[in-house]
């Protein structure tokens, strides 16, 4: 592979475009003949081509071929990085176990753990490089991984480098998570504070110092951790200024959403038995609702989380695949705009902005990332489509577009 490096510049100017609608950020309409111009990797015009000054003329020309332009898509809830897989447990669930049976068998993320922790840096990048290929392929230009099966300092160390050296390896703008607060390592079984005081003032401190946290989450549920428990650890990012996030209410309604917006949470996310009261509470601290309907399918969930509600009260809705070797072994964020859609009935224009604008803010990204604007770094994608409805209407096609990610041309 041609390292990201060596990739052919995409400075210039680029044109025969048309833009998706929003993709000039929030409420803009579809540009059917624009032209976006790059220099040093950055956009400096972005408009109708009718409008292109003379002075931004100049330079290598770039021919869009009429495709259809978005924003690069974002994946704002990844656990990336891990070893093994558990395909094992999804034919016990479908003999008949529950995804909390599995757990307290001894199976889910500890099973995952045990698998992390016995695989080298190397291995667990190896591993990683064709999961992030397979996302860039379909437009992804910035993605958050986050740790959580390692839990301890070491390990969790171990998954959080490795996901530095993925986004430095392949170009692309990654935002760590630190989950310690996953669930209960094997060895501190009926040990649940003492544990979480490690996560606090130990392994938190430790790795925000290495520079290696760029928010935490917690999973705040009956088989993770107590609602107690999640402010403890949102304390202690307060005092380290890591923004927080949090796994709520997937399984049960335990009235972390509310504490999440309470210590200004980026986001929450799953939230399929989230109340009224965690949605106004979302609304006013400004919390995105990440949705993520893989994990919905795969556990062949019927909860739907309360896609009316949070549109009526105007909580923006993120899209995301969740990626993870338990409950959503998915590597098609593309696939997930579709079962928003068909799932969840959000609509196209929905979808899109859950995959940029929205998840974009949902990392603290939202200066930067998910709209096509002038200073920012130069991430588009060229897709070879006829309408912004198929971007979310194909099952499984892979519609191999042109993406322009961190100013480099990355696929043609
Ligand atoms: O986002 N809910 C907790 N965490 C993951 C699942 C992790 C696993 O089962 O390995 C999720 O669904
Ligand atoms: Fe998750």
């Amino acid at each position: 592979m041609t390292p990201f490096a060596q990739l052919p510049s995409a400075d210039g100017v680029w044109t025969d475009l048309r833009l998706a609608p929003e993709a000039l950020g929030e409420g803009s309409t579809a540009v059917d003949d624009a032209a976006i111009v790059v220099q040093h990797g950055h956009i400096v015009w972005v408009g109708e081509r009718r409008a292109l000054p003379a002075a931004h003329a100049q330079g290598p020309q770039h021919a869009g071929h009429g495709a259809l332009v978005t924003p690069g898509l974002i994946d704002c809830h990844t656990h990336l990085v891990y070893g093994g897989q558990r395909a094992n447990e999804f034919a016990m669930r479908l003999a008949g176990a529950s995804y909390e049976e599995v757990a307290r068998a001894g199976g889910g993320i500890v099973s995952s753990v045990r698998a992390t922790r016995a695989a080298s840096e190397d291995e667990l990048f190896a591993l990683a490089a064709p999961r992030l290929q397979a996302l860039l392929n379909e437009g992804v230009c910035a993605i958050e991984i986050k740790s959580g099966y390692g839990l301890s300092l070491e390990h969790e160390r171990a998954q959080l480098r490795v996901a530095r050296r993925l986004g430095e390896h392949f170009g692309v703008t990654v935002r760590t998570t630190f989950l310690g607060a996953h669930a209960l390592p094997p060895e501190y079984a009926g040990r649940s504070q003492a544990y979480i005081d490690t996560v606090c003032h130990e392994m938190m401190p430790a790795l925000a110092a290495e520079g290696l946290i760029d928010a935490v989450d917690v999973f705040c549920e009956t088989i993770g951790f107590s609602l107690a428990e999640t402010e403890q650890v949102f304390r202690a990012a307060q005092r380290l200024s890591l923004p927080v996030k949090l796994h709520a209410e997937q399984l049960s309604d335990m009235g972390g959403s509310a504490l999440a917006a309470r210590y200004g949470a980026l986001s929450c996310d799953h939230i399929e038995h989230l109340s009224d009261a965690g949605i106004a509470a979302m609304k006013q601290a400004g919390t995105v609702a990440v949705l993520l309907p893989g994990a919905y399918y795969f556990l062949r969930d019927t909860h739907l989380p309360p896609i009316a509600a949070l549109r009526a009260a105007g909580v923006p809705m993120a899209v995301s695949t969740d990626h993870n070797p338990g409950t959503s072994p998915t590597l098609s964020l593309l696939l997930m705009l579709n079962m928003a859609c068909t799932l969840f009935r959000l609509t196209v224009p929905e979808a899109v902005a859950g995959v940029t604008r929205h998840a974009a803010r949902a990392l603290g990204l939202q200066h930067s990332h998910g709209q096509i604007a002038v200073d920012q770094p130069a991430n588009f994608v060229l897709w070879p489509l006829g309408e912004v409805a198929e971007l979310a209407y194909w099952l499984g096609q892979h519609p191999q577009p042109t993406v322009v990610r961190q100013g480099r041309i990355t696929s043609h």
